[in-house]
Order: C-alpha cells, then structure tokens, then sequence
C-alpha cells in the first residue's frame, strides 16, 4: 500500500492508474479506524479495482469548543488496517497540505444553504456540515473517484453529501453502507474511546432506544412523535445520559416528520458524561 502525504502524489497515482483504465473508489475517514471503517473499505474494494482512503483529522469541521485537539490519532494502527482490507493508497496529508493558508483555516467553503445541515447535528453545531463540505469535495477533487463511500452511521453527512454531489454535479456515485456495532449492540465509533468502564455500559442505551424505535415501527406504529417519545423515555432512564436531540425526519431532506411514511430518519445525538454520541434508524418507504 502507498501512503501518500501529498495532493500532487495522489494525483499522479491517479493519473497512473487511469491510464491503466482501473476504476477508483474512495474512502474519506478522520482515523482512529475500526471495523465501521473497515466495512466501507471492504464495500469499496469490492466494487474498485483501487481503493484509496483518506485518513485526515478536518479542523474546519470542529467547533470552537470541540474535540479537534483531544480527537484520537494512530498512523500505525491505521496504516495496518488498510493494509489488511486491500487498500491501495493512505492518503495521510497534514493540516497545511490541505488548507495551504496555515491553521486550518480557509477563505473558500462548499456550503449547502438550504436547512439540511440546520436540523439535527446541525443545531448544537452549526458549522460542521460546513466543514465537511469543504474537506469532501477537495478530496473529491483530489482523487476524482468513480465512487466514495459513506456509513449510514452519520446518516445526515450521507444525505447532505448526496445533495451536494448532486447540486455540484460531480460525477461520483455516492455508496452507503450499514451501521457496523460492537457486539453488545454499541454502533463503532472513534468516539468511544473517550467513554469510561461505567460510561461504556451506560451508551448502551443508545442502541437499546434505536431497538426500541425500530421494533415499534415494525410493529405498525405510524406516528412518528410516539415513536421519538417511547426512545426519549428509554434514553431518560439511564443516569449518565443527556439528550441533545431525537427525532424523526424526511430521509432526504432532513425536515422533522410526523408521520412514518416513505423514507424515515430517526436519529439521535446522546452524551453519555462529557461525550456526544450519535445513532440512528433508516425506515425505507
Ligand atoms: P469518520 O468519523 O472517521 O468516519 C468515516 C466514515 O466511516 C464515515 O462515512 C462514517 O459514517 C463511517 N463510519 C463510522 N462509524 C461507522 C460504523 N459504526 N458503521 C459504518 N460506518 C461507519 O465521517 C467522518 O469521519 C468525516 O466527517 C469525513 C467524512 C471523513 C470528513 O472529514
């Protein structure tokens, strides 16, 4: 496997492999990997003839008040992992290489203005979407995949890349992939490394409360607001656990549904002591 640290190494891979006429698929990621990540290089290798993964810590996704300097970093272990699932290229750049004004800092964003990246995620941090945005398409441009792939575990990053994939139209097709969990029900996260022993068993409820929700609406619940206040209630009774926000949504647009009906989102951010975690349910209409 090449790691590459620079974009001019990157594209002259490219350009290589182009004139070979192979097919290339990507993988952005901020490290820290694990099988959540795995599973999208597996889908990619599966579908690519060379599969590239980005691994990159994106400062301008990050809040003020954030995790940017705190968010857990191992090259080597990345490095391995890659390796194993058949990728050919790490692109590892450093904060400079990407946003050449120093600081991670830029003039220039990819911004979808619509409400999209308002809801959810969206209202405790405000310019996330923003920032990934920006990193996405400058990796789209870096690389020009024939396909990317997103996990559905941050289920209002896929949407909003879709949109943006398709308002910018980039010839890219844009894979999801399913929500990969720890055994006990916990969907794989960077994340949880920051949870304690106690904290661990508490974020279970997360998963327990997707459960819930999911059994509901397989049973015939239609209302979404039922649905959203049976998850809130099984969230509330764990003590470690703060609710940032659980609600139901058009699966494309992001906008707040009453119904279950056509394509539903409902997804939920939780902090469990100091960390925010995420998760969620697709119902396909
Ligand atoms: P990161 O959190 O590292 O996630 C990289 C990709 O892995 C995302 O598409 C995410 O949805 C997927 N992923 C994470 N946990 C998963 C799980 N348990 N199951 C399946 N897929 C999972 O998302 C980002 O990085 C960044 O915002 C990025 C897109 C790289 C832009 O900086």
């Amino acid at each position: 496997m090449i790691v590459a640290t620079t974009i001019s190494e990157v594209r002259a891979q490219v350009r290589a492999w182009r004139q070979e006429g192979l097919t290339i698929g990507l993988v952005p990621t901020m490290g820290y990997l694990h099988e959540g990540h795995a599973s999208l290089i597996d889908a990619a290798v599966a579908q690519c003839d060379r599969v590239v993964a980005s691994d990159f810590v994106n400062p301008t996704q990050f809040g003020p008040n954030e995790d940017l300097a705190s968010y857990p970093r191992d090259f080597e272990h990345d490095r391995q992992l890659l390796e194993e699932h058949g990728c050919a290229m790490m692109f590892y750049p450093s904060v400079d290489e990407m946003y050449p004004d120093g600081g991670g800092k830029t003039d220039t964003y990819v911004e979808i203005l619509n409400d999209m990246p308002k809801q959810l995620c969206g209202k405790t941090r405000p310019i996330h979407f923003r920032g990934v945005c920006t990193v996405v398409s400058k990796l789209f441009n870096i690389v020009t995949p024939d396909k990317a792939f997103f996990g559905q575990k941050d289920a209002q990053q896929l949407a909003i890349i879709r949109r943006m994939v398709r308002d910018l139209s980039y010839g890219i097709e844009i894979v999801g992939c399913p929500i990969v969990r720890e055994a006990d029900g916990l969907a794989k996260s960077s994340r949880n490394t920051y949870l304690s022993a106690e904290e661990r068993q508490a974020a279970l409820i997360l998963s327990q409360s997707i459960f819930l929700g999911e059994k509901l609406v397989a049973e015939g619940e239609k209302d979404a607001r039922r649905v959203v206040a049976a998850m809130t209630e099984k969230i509330q009774s764990e003590p470690l656990a703060r609710i940032d926000y659980v609600s139901a949504v058009d699966g494309v647009t992001m906008e707040p549904v009453e119904q279950i009906s056509g394509t539903v989102l409902v997804a939920m951010a939780v902090y469990i002591g100091k960390t925010r975690l995420i998760d969620n349910f697709i119902v396909e209409g």
